[in-house]
């Protein structure tokens, strides 16, 4: 039996601190199982008891969630499964909140994605103004001359509308680092496809500060809080 102070029960709850809680109680504000309680330092079951503050009942605020997964190739970035894609990326992700995914990677795409049930953050990363850089590694099918890396650095036309600047780093003849502040749809793809080198293999390499890191294709975890502040910024 999950025995808890009324005051500390409705903090928890995220109602109000405990001083303020002790104050809606002597106001006669709060009510255990239809009865009002102004009694200090009474206890409640916290599974059985039914407690309401100014006749609203006091809910669990919900849980916020935030995760970092290594998606796979073959899964897709989307909620419900379909016939032609029966893989989503939650299929990964074994827990009891509903959550989903910030933003989309194509279903070839591997890397970052974060996953969410927390709206705010997601506008904080996805929403055009943010601006939010995310980073890429680009395999080509073949060596990327440097006439090409300044193409994509300068910007690239798709259906007339020029994509902005960017930053591209050569790692390896056929392979590049490019950073987006935009998110188009497969926007990595259509630019090097534009400029003459089509994609091999694209993996997302880190969202603003949050690097992939070691995280094994297919695993996740959760982010830290200093991560989750750092990514709202
Ligand atoms: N750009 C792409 O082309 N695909 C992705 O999945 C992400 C960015």
């Amino acid at each position: 039996m999950p025995l808890v102070r009324l005051n500390k029960y409705l903090s928890e709850m995220g109602i109000a601190s405990r001083r303020e809680s002790d104050v809606l109680i002597s106001k006669g504000k709060v009510k255990v199982n239809g009865k009002v309680v102004t009694e200090m330092g009474i206890k409640v079951d916290t599974e059985k008891d039914k407690v309401e503050v100014n006749d609203s009942v006091a809910k669990d605020r919900e849980k916020l969630i935030y995760i970092a997964l290594n998606k796979p190739k073959g899964y897709v970035c989307s909620v419900k499964p379909t016939r032609m894609d029966p893989n989503t990326v939650l299929d990964l992700i074994d827990i009891d909140e509903r959550i989903y995914p910030v933003g989309r990677l194509d279903k070839e795409t591997t890397g970052l994605l974060l996953l969410t049930n927390d709206g705010t953050f997601v506008n904080a990363i996805i929403h055009p103004s943010s601006e939010s850089e995310k980073e890429y590694e680009v395999t080509f099918y073949q060596q990327i001359p440097l006439g090409a890396i300044f193409k994509l650095e300068e910007g690239v036309k798709l259906e007339g509308v020029r994509t902005l600047p960017t930053r591209v780093k050569k790692i390896a003849p056929a392979k590049i680092r490019i950073i987006l502040r935009e998110g188009k749809n497969r926007q990595v793809r259509r630019i090097c496809q534009k400029v003459g080198y089509p994609v091999k293999s694209l993996k997302r390499v880190r969202i603003k500060g949050l690097s992939l890191g070691n995280l094994k294709l297919g695993e996740w975890r959760y982010l830290t809080k200093k991560e989750v502040e750092n990514l709202k910024a």
